[in-house]
């Protein structure tokens, strides 16, 4: 599901849902980005994530964020800095060769897939990254407390939603060929950090 409609206002309004720059610091850290790495965004909306990602890694490096909506990539392309490119393709049919990447992040994206597009948009992660390389997912998980399940429940009825919320989303992980999938801590007690390497590394 794109998001394209949500483009003009959603730099603005993603702070005021608590996922401003303390949230983004906390799914960069997980990477562990060093100069010179290659960086992919999945579904990566106005590029908030990439254009960090693409200061971490300098310019040896690159990241590149790709997303369906071509309102998003459009404001993405505006606010792009050095080193950060972005282009219209989606998780499951990536553009890009095998073994191309060092890491890749899934932010606030897997929500967006029924259960059969996650499975086909994870193995292509998988594919696009290299041996040795790591996937980092933050997402809608289990809520943490019954204020948030009185709220969200609903979405239980909804194919793209309902597996985040019954905490699905390490086996998705784990059936693409990740391993090990390991959850890091939550946020605002209702989405949840992972890191999903790709072993095989010489
Ligand atoms: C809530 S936004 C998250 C944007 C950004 N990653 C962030 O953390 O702010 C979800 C994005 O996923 C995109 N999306 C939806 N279906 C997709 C697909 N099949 N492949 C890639 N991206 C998709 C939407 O267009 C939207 O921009």
């Amino acid at each position: 599901m794109p998001l394209g409609w949500a483009a003009p206002i959603y730099d603005w309004y993603c702070p005021k849902l608590g996922l401003g720059p303390k949230f983004r610091a906390a799914t960069i850290a997980l990477a562990k980005l060093r100069p010179g790495m290659k960086v992919l965004e999945v579904g990566c909306g106005t590029g908030v994530l990439t254009r960090l990602a693409a200061a971490a890694v300098g310019p040896q490096g690159a990241a590149v964020g790709i997303d369906p909506a071509p309102e998003m990539i459009a404001v993405a392309r505006q606010k792009a800095e050095a080193g950060a490119q972005f282009r219209l393709a989606v998780i499951e049919d990536l553009p890009f060769a095998d073994a191309s990447f060092d890491v890749a992040f899934a932010s606030a994206m897997l929500h967006h897939l029924p259960p059969a597009t996650k499975d086909a948009g994870l193995r292509e992660v998988f594919r696009v990254l290299r041996p040795g390389g790591r996937l980092v997912v933050v997402d809608l998980d289990r809520p943490a407390n019954p204020l948030w399940w009185l709220l969200f429940f609903p979405l239980l009825a909804w194919p793209m939603t309902a597996s985040n919320l019954r905490g699905e989303i390490p086996g998705f992980l784990a059936r693409a060929g990740f391993a090990p999938v390991v959850r890091h801590g939550r946020w605002l007690q209702l989405l949840s950090f992972w890191t999903a390497d790709k072993g095989g590394a010489s």
